[in-house]
C-alpha cells in the first residue's frame, strides 16, 4: 500500500491522504478556507460526524456523494463542519471606543456590516456600543450580520447564551442588554429584543461572486476570518469592500490581520482599524448586486 493510502486501523472510518487532500481542495474552492496539513485530525473528527449521521463507512464514499450529487443541504453541513467560530462579547475590546467615537460623527441612518458574525457576540457588541454611544436602546444604526455558517447564524439570531459568555461584562451592561433566564432557562441569558431589532442576520459567503448588499456602509467589521484565506483571496475580498465603503468608512480587522500587505486601498488609522487611502476617489457601490436585499 502506498504511503498516502495508509490507514490508521484504530479509526472508525477509512480516511486516506487523498481524502484529506480532496477535502482541502473542496473547502478552499467553496469557502476560500485554506486548511493546513496539520488539520488532518480535526477534519477527520468533524467530517467523521457527517459520515456517522449519514451512514457512510468511508470518506471516499461520502466525498463521491458530495461531488456527484448537487445536495445543497450536505454542502452546507460540510461547510458548517469545517468553519472555526471562536468569538466573544467585546473581543479585542480596544475597537469599541473607536467605533463609538466614529458613530456619533456620522450622518444617519448608519449602516454597519459585520461580515463574519459567527454566533452573534460581535454584532451584539456593535449594537451595545451604538446604544451606549447614543444613550438610547434605539440608536440610528442598521447592522447587517452575515456569516457563511448557517448553524452559527441560527445561534446568533436566537440570541440566547450560557451565562458564562457574559460573565465578564459589567453588571450594568448585563442588566441593560440581557434578560436572565429562570426555571428551565436558569444559567442562560437572552439578548433584549431592542438590541436584536438593530440587527439583520443573513447567510453570506465572502467568496460568492455576488453579495446581496444594497447600499454602502459606514463601518465594516471583518475580524478573524481573513486568517483562514490565502493572500489572493484576501486581496480579492478587500478590493470588493472598497466600493461598499462610504468615503469616511472604517474597516475593523482582527488582531493578527494586516491588510496593508494585501491591498494599497487602505490606510491604517489605528491598531487594526483602517480607512480608505483615497476615500473620495472611490467609485461607489460597484459591488452591489441586482438582487440586493440587505
Ligand atoms: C473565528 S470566527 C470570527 C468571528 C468574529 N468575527 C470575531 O472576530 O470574533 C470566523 C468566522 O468566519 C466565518 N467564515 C469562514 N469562511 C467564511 C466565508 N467564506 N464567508 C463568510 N464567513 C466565513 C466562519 O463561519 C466563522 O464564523
Amino acid at each position: 500500500m502506498a504511503k498516502n493510502e495508509q490507514q490508521d486501523e484504530s479509526r472508525e472510518f477509512n480516511f486516506t491522504a487523498q481524502d484529506f487532500a480532496k477535502i482541502r481542495k473542496l473547502i478552499y474552492q467553496h469557502a476560500g478556507i485554506s486548511l493546513s496539513e496539520a488539520k488532518s485530525d480535526m477534519v477527520y473528527s468533524r467530517i467523521g460526524r457527517r459520515l456517522r449521521s449519514l451512514g457512510y463507512h468511508s470518506f471516499k464514499e461520502y466525498l463521491d456523494y458530495l461531488e456527484s450529487e448537487n445536495d445543497a443541504d450536505e454542502w452546507e453541513a460540510f461547510t458548517n463542519a469545517l468553519t472555526t467560530n471562536l468569538t466573544s462579547f467585546f473581543r479585542e475590546e480596544h475597537h469599541f471606543p473607536i467605533l463609538a467615537e466614529h458613530l456619533v460623527t456620522l450622518k444617519k441612518p448608519i449602516r454597519i456590516w459585520c461580515s463574519a458574525a459567527s454566533t452573534g457576540e460581535e454584532p451584539y457588541t456593535i449594537a451595545m456600543t451604538a446604544c451606549e454611544a447614543f444613550g438610547t436602546m434605539s440608536p440610528p444604526v442598521e447592522i447587517i450580520a452575515t456569516d457563511i455558517d448557517t448553524n452559527v447564524l441560527a445561534t446568533a439570531s436566537r440570541g440566547v447564551y450560557p451565562y458564562e459568555r457574559v460573565s465578564k461584562l459589567s453588571d450594568a451592561r448585563r442588566k441593560h442588554f440581557f434578560q436572565k433566564g429562570s426555571g428551565a432557562h436558569e444559567g442562560s441569558v437572552r439578548v433584549r429584543n431592542e438590541l436584536k431589532s438593530l440587527i439583520t442576520f443573513h447567510q453570506l459567503n465572502l467568496l460568492e461572486e455576488s453579495w446581496p448588499l444594497k447600499e454602502s456602509f459606514d463601518v465594516i467589521f471583518c475580524r478573524n476570518v481573513m486568517i483562514y484565506f490565502d493572500k489572493p483571496t484576501q486581496s480579492k475580498i478587500l478590493s470588493r469592500f472598497v466600493p461598499l465603503m462610504k468615503p469616511h468608512a472604517l474597516l475593523f480587522a482582527g488582531h493578527s490581520e494586516n491588510f496593508l500587505y494585501v491591498s494599497d486601498a487602505f490606510h491604517l488609522r489605528g491598531k487594526t482599524v483602517y480607512d480608505l487611502s483615497d476615500g473620495k476617489n472611490v467609485k461607489r457601490a460597484g459591488s452591489l448586486s441586482k438582487e440586493s436585499v440587505l
